[in-house]
């Protein structure tokens, strides 16, 4: 009997450097119910990975350590209340290891920018450490221990598009024929608090001063399965988007330079600021991206693709 590699690897961990790179999400559909007593949302959301990527790589280490560099390198703290932290930590927990490793994080999703930059770090890296130190969980334990860290984790892990329920962390994926969409990422400058976001949207809703609740994904369901952008276009929608236009009025001049420039649609994506954009085609993308920068609504237009695979090693 002669282990193969892979048997071999989780047996004793990883000796090299584990790279992983975990993508940026947007909310195709993001509607927020009522305000739970445990102080979440219910919510009724449709996930979609972009291909923005941060990058987390483990490697051994005596103590546990975060460095960084790229999108908020100085702002973000690398301290024990890091999302990166305190995913090596509940992951060296729950599988009994020691939790010693040291991490880099090499950032391109913004931070605090809608698109869920900090948990897909957190995502990346318990997948990292779960290589580097052997503990071999499948992706539903990993999806189990995320879940702890905040509700976009066990997305993240998962990836490609997919329906979340429950405060967001209960995913089970959307399947639709192979399709790319192709995105505008508008990057704001400064980034938006989420909890902040939901507490607007409360006060919007208790002033009556809200729209009405988007409710059910069907539509946004039914719209991806006929890979037709223009559909998915007018079927995209965001409970969040009247909070953060409240708190950030200049994103309603962001979102009206991209109709203008000719996307399909534009929406606020999460809790914002970030503004994403669907436009026809890639060609198209790389059009509007500029006009968009152009004009000064934002402070960097990305163009992207998605549905693309969650945390991945390589
Ligand atoms: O789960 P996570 O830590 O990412 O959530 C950050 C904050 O966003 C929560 O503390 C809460 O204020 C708000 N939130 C919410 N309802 C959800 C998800 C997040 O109110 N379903």
């Amino acid at each position: 009997w002669r282990p193969d590699d892979e048997d071999d690897q989780q047996r004793r961990g990883a000796s090299g450097p584990v790279r992983v790179r975990v993508p940026a999400k947007v909310n195709l559909h993001l509607g927020v119910g009522p305000l739970r007593r445990d102080g979440y949302h219910e919510l009724n959301t449709v996930y979609h990975a972009i291909s923005i990527h941060d990058e987390v790589t483990a490697r051994r280490g005596d103590t546990l350590t975060l460095t960084m560099e790229g999108e908020g390198a100085g702002e973000l703290a690398l301290d024990d209340s890091n999302l990166v932290i305190r995913a090596a930590h509940a992951l060296a927990a729950y599988a009994g290891v020691p939790p010693h490793a040291r991490l880099h994080l090499r950032k391109q999703i913004p931070l605090a920018g809608g698109l869920a930059g900090g948990s897909a770090d957190a995502a990346a890296a318990l997948v990292a450490c779960d290589a580097l130190w052997g503990t071999g969980l499948s992706r539903d334990e990993l999806a189990g221990i995320a879940a702890g860290l905040g509700s976009d984790v066990p997305f993240l892990i998962h990836g490609g598009t997919a329906l979340g329920t429950g405060r967001g962390e209960t995913v089970s994926p959307v399947l639709a024929r192979p399709t790319s969409w192709y995105w505008v990422v508008a990057i704001a400058d400064g980034g938006l608090s989420t909890p902040a976001a939901y507490r607007e949207l409360d006060r919007l809703r208790d002033a009556g001063a809200a729209g009405p609740p988007l409710g059910s994904t069907d539509a946004l369901l039914a719209a991806l399965r006929q890979r037709d952008p223009r559909v998915l276009a007018a079927a995209l929608g965001n409970d969040l988007q009247d909070a953060a236009l409240a708190m950030r009025p200049s994103l309603a001049a962001t979102l009206k330079a991209g109709d203008a420039a000719g996307a399909l649609a534009g929406i606020v994506s999460g809790s914002g600021p970030t503004c994403v954009f669907l436009a026809a085609d890639a060609v198209d993308a790389e059009r509007i991206a500029a006009e968009l920068e152009a004009a000064g609504v934002c402070r960097e237009a990305r163009t992207a693709h998605g549905p693309v695979a969650g945390a991945r090693i390589g």
